[in-house]
């Protein structure tokens, strides 16, 4: 099913003779042996030799090996050294700060630090809420992890989760203009995590946690939440539940249904599929039945954390019993955020007419998306070499850009169901079938739009929510910078 693909590319520095057929000769053996070219660079030549980079995608880090022995097998062709092109993009991290402000002189720097920035800093003492006008509070979020639960890789700990924290700052920074810096913490307890959150959280004007195992991850936004003036927002579980009902609710468009009318299977009640729910719950379904390791979820079921417990309580009226493949029988919809090949194509047929199929486990989904397109209306994964990725990029850097322009101090379910909302409407009805039921991640649309929806559902009037939160309200600024801005010496 995989095809070779840019996460495994590498580039192979290869002397060969200056032949007719050397150009050739190189980019058959990567062919023959399953590899993809992407360059072909000359970079010395001379009568007697030339030195080429070859580029390549491969299936994985073995078959990268592969591609260099067959080209290295080759007569009269010598590979110098092989580059692997991701581990290149990493080099020495790939965020970075930068100043905004010019040091060119004394009275620069008189004005960016001593004696002029006292001033400042003393204007932030007599009004705190001055910190998001005058200082970097007003466009930075923290991306907060303890390396417990990264991608498909588990507990590989703070200092390794530290790539995809970088990653997810650039994307931030690419797709909403927000500046995101990695917190990684050496710690994963609970009480040590709240507590170091809470005394960095006066730099940041929201908190995006990120890869925290459930279901510590619960308890930890939760209590983070009542405790801070600002957002937090679990990305694992939020973000996906936000794409997740936006991709639905083009799906339903297209095979004609409500969701009011419709059963709705989930399989997997951790990060995602616990936050899921709960949006999904906001759409008042006709029923949902959740499945986790344990087969269906059913109030009443022994050993259940208190998490599940409220879960099982609020679906499955009838309290059906029994593994998923009971479950999806008759369903309108399966939304798996769980494990690989746990259901067939079988079970897709059992499902009502015009079935919806998200198979969203990573890398691996539930099912084979082809074998699920046999029987299903509309399919999505969380794969990009499919149509309809159910993609996270989706949401996040919208929702904190609103969060940011609004100077919100909360993130409520009314936020989340309007960024839903508005990555469901960038798709025009024109676009929307099948294969097109989210929009790109490229789409620029889609960050400006999800901003919007947020900055429109915050209310002026204090929401529930936190303890200092619903003392201090939210601010319902327009769209943009904040009025105030246009005036530097407002407050000081
Ligand atoms: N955008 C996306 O595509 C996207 C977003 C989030 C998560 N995911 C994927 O969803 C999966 C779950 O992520 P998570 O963060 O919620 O993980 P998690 O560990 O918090 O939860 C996993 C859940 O799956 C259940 N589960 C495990 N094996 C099962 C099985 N054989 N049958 C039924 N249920 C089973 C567990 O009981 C648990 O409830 C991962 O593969 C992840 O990569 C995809």
């Amino acid at each position: 099913m995989a095809l070779p693909g840019p996460g495994y590319s590498i580039t192979m520095r290869v002397e060969a003779p200056p032949s007719a057929s050397a150009a050739g000769d190189l980019t058959t053996a990567v062919g023959q042996a399953g590899g993809v070219i992407t360059a072909f660079d000359v970079v010395e030549s001379t009568a007697g030799r030339m030195v080429v980079d070859l580029s390549a995608n491969a299936l994985s880090a073995e078959h990268a090996e592969q591609l260099t022995a067959a080209v290295d097998a080759l007569g009269d062709v010598h590979v110098r050294k092989v580059s692997d092109r991701t581990f290149l993009v990493h080099l020495g991290g790939k965020i970075e700060i930068s100043s905004k402000v010019p040091l060119r002189n004394r009275d620069d720097l008189s004005r960016a630090y001593t004696p002029g920035v006292a001033r400042v800093c003393q204007a932030i003492a007599k009004n705190p809420e001055d910190a998001r006008r005058l200082t970097i509070k007003r466009n930075t979020v923290a991306v907060v992890t303890d390396g417990t639960a990264v991608l498909g890789l588990g507990n590989i700990g703070p200092a390794a989760a530290l790539p995809v924290m970088e990653g997810k700052a650039a994307l931030f920074k690419k797709f909403a203009g927000v500046d995101a810096w990695p917190v990684c913490l050496d710690t994963t307890d609970t009480e040590e995590i709240i507590r170091t959150v809470e005394l960095l959280a006066p730099v940041y004007g929201g908190i995006n946690l990120e890869d925290i195992a459930a279901p510590r991850c619960f308890e930890i936004e939760a209590r983070l939440r009542e405790r801070l003036d600002i957002p937090v927002f679990h990305d694992d579980q939020h973000g996906t539940a936000i794409v997740v009902v936006a991709a639905l609710r083009n799906a339903l468009r297209v095979v004609g249904k409500d969701i009011t009318d419709c059963r709705i299977v989930v399989s997997g009640v951790g990060a995602a599929g616990n936050a899921i729910i709960r949006l999904l719950l906001h759409q008042r379904p006709a029923e949902i039945v959740a499945v986790d390791i344990k087969g269906i979820v059913w109030e009443g079921r022994p050993g259940m954390d208190p998490n599940l417990a409220d879960v099982a309580a609020r679906t499955n009226r009838a309290k059906q019993q029994g593994t998923i493949h009971d479950a999806i029988v008759g369903a309108d919809v399966f939304i798996g955020v769980s494990a690989p090949n746990i259901i067939t194509g079988a079970d897709v047929a059992a499902m009502a007419d015009d079935a919806v199929v998200f198979a969203l486990a990573n890398p691996d989904p539930e099912i084979d998306p082809l074998e699920a397109q046999a029987h299903a209306a509309v399919v999505a994964t969380g794969r990009s070499d499919f149509p309809n990725q159910i993609n996270n990029v989706l949401a996040f850097p919208g929702v904190f850009r609103g969060l940011l322009d609004a100077q919100a101090h909360v993130i409520t379910d009314d936020m989340l169901v309007a960024a839903a909302e508005a990555i469901a409407d960038v798709v025009a009805p024109d676009q929307l079938n099948a294969s097109y039921i989210v929009p790109s991640v490229f789409d620029e649309q889609v960050s400006p739009a999800v901003a919007r929806a947020i900055v429109a559902t915050c209310s002026p009037t204090p929401r529930a929510g936190g303890a200092k939160a619903s003392a201090a309200g939210v601010h319902g600024a327009a769209a943009g910078f904040a009025p105030d801005d246009a005036d530097p010496t407002a407050g000081v």
